[in-house]
């Protein structure tokens, strides 16, 4: 997208962000006169703690801010987004409820957050059942995106967070999403196994979802004061180019502490770094027509 389009105006004083890019602001995202249908995303790796939940978590709250109508799916048994949002899963409905009878209604188990215009889909460790039973069902790959087509036009966007597999739950939050956004974390095996899902996301698209479009490469955990993670930085935009978010995420103790206190870090220390780098993924997001 041409920078003009983005809103900023570059100039040969501007100056370079991590990525190499001249760095950017990005404009407050437009207030939305009304809501939906939403744009659904996937946050999808099938690395562990590469920043998946962290992020949808936090884009999550920021886009809220922005005056977005947010609904964030915990797609994980772990169930760590529910409980980074000060979601008790314990004897409540879940997701998994609703994958295993599609005519229940969704409302019943969308559940408000402390954050307002960001609801969630709760899961906990019932989901990892989930594979199992609907793998014998007609259509198990369609079956999220079933779910979802009954409450997408109630919002603006929908994040779905994805378990670290490329299992059939994967598939099925792929096959319901108009986009996928891939978190790498800065460091050495970063880049490793992302070829398959790269792959998996083309037979998808193949498939089952012809309009699924790579959202954008988000780098994670980033510390600018290593060589190392600068490296690393710099192979990604290697392979990935444009694809790459000029937003990138820098290391913090601040996400652990705020995941412990149940509120995104946009509310836990709206001040720091980290809150004001995902307020910038958001306003990118929108600049990038990744969302409304
Ligand atoms: N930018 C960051 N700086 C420091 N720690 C971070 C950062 N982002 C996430 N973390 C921490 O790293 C751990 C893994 O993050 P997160 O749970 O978001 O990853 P994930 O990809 O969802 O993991 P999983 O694959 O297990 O679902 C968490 O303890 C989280 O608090
Ligand atoms: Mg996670």
């Amino acid at each position: 997208m041409a920078d003009k389009a983005r809103g900023t105006k570059i100039s040969s004083e501007t100056p370079m962000g991590p990525t190499g890019r001249p760095y950017q602001g990005f404009p407050t995202p437009p207030k939305l006169d009304s809501h939906g249908p939403a744009r659904i995303i996937a946050l999808c790796n099938q690395k562990g703690g590469v920043g998946k939940t962290t992020t949808t978590i936090n884009l999550a709250a920021s886009l809220a801010q922005y005056g977005r109508r947010v609904l964030a799916v915990d797609f994980d048994p772990q169930g760590a987004l529910s409980a980074g949002l000060g979601i008790p899963t314990h004897d409540i409905p879940t997701i998994y409820d609703l994958l295993l009878d599609t005519k229940r209604d969704p409302h019943e188990v969308i559940v408000p957050t402390s954050v307002e215009g960001l609801d969630v889909i709760p899961a906990n460790i019932d989901l990892s059942a989930a594979e199992v039973h609907l793998v014998n069902e007609v259509a198990r790959e369609t079956i999220l995106a079933r779910v979802l087509r009954k409450v997408s036009g109630e919002y603006d966007v929908i994040l779905i967070d994805c378990q670290p597999s490329l299992g059939l739950l994967t598939v099925n939050a792929l096959t319901a999403s108009h986009g996928v956004l891939i978190p790498l974390e800065c460091e050495f095996f970063a880049l490793r196994g992302v070829a398959l899902l790269i792959e998996t996301i083309d037979k998808v698209r193949d498939r089952l979802n012809p309009s699924i479009t790579l959202d954008g490469v988000l780098a994670t955990m980033y510390d600018p004061r290593t060589l190392h993670s600068r490296e690393v930085l710099e192979r990604v935009v290697e392979a990935f180019g444009d694809d790459v978010l000029e937003t990138v995420i820098g290391r913090t103790v601040k996400f652990p502490d705020a995941s412990v206190s149940g509120v995104p870090i946009t509310k836990f220390a709206p001040e720091h770094a980290a809150a004001q780098a995902y307020l910038r993924l958001a306003r990118e997001l929108v600049a990038r027509g990744a969302v409304a």
